[in-house]
């Protein structure tokens, strides 16, 4: 690898679980990002570094070339809705399902319902596919309050045990998706720094098949 590769993704889950991909390709963290209030990382590679972002931030970072590449979910990316990346792979993490939920045995109002979400533009993607009449409430998060005063009949919101939803007295009502975080690619960057950046796409795949 001789050009300079910048990698965006968030702390937490996908931090946590793309580092061993990372690691198959040759590229561990020189700081712990746990530790450091560094936003730009270094690495045991001297031509990567890595960017700490919000989750819901990596796609801009990828589209305008700040990084040249990224790891975020496939809700993020379905929301965030740009054409301008390439998404070369799936890397099998931080899996869940966009679900919608309701209070536990509460039927949904006839009519017109009051979404709460995040994914604003997946909600009402979602809705327009099943002809329901939705008025969307933008949150930015712990979906799970929404029903329980009054501010929404309905949540959309990832669920993975679904801990979240049983703990607040909520249950998983319609599947919308399944999701899983994906490596994003810079278009330009896929062509100025094919090489380097198809061998660390070679490197990540096989470690992601090999953890299949
Ligand atoms: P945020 O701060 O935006 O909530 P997260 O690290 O919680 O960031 O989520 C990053 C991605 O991980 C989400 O876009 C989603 O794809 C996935 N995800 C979110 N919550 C869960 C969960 N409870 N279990 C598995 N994957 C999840
Ligand atoms: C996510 C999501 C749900 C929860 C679902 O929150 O927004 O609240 O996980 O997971 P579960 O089905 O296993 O309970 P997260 O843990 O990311 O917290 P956050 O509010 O900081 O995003
Ligand atoms: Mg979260």
């Amino acid at each position: 690898m001789s050009s300079q590769i910048t990698i965006a993704l968030s702390k937490g889950r996908i931090l946590k679980d793309t580092l061993p991909l990372l690691k198959a390709a040759g590229i561990e963290l020189a700081e712990d990002p746990g530790q450091s209030r560094k936003l730009i990382i270094p690495t045991t590679h001297p031509d990567v570094n890595l960017l700490i972002v919000r989750a819901s931030d990596v796609p801009t970072y990828v589209e305008y070339g700040a990084a040249d590449i990224g790891v975020a979910g496939k809700d993020v990316l379905l929301e965030h809705g740009s054409t301008e990346l390439y998404e070369p792979l799936d890397l099998n993490i931080a899996r869940c399902k966009l679900m919608t939920a309701g209070k536990v045995g509460v039927p949904e109002p006839e009519g017109r319902i009051r979404v709460a979400t995040k994914f604003v533009n997946l909600a009402r993607q979602y809705y327009a596919s099943i002809g329901r009449q939705a008025d969307i409430i933008k949150l930015y998060g712990s979906m799970e309050l929404a029903p329980l005063v009054g501010l929404a009949d309905i949540i959309i919101d990832v669920v993975d045990t679904g801990n979240t939803l049983r703990a607040n007295g909520l249950e998983p009502r319609d599947l919308i998706r399944t999701i899983s975080s994906r490596l994003v690619v810079n278009k330009a960057s896929m062509k100025v720094k094919h090489d380097a950046v198809s061998q660390l796409i070679d490197q990540m795949s096989r470690a992601v098949q090999e953890t299949c």
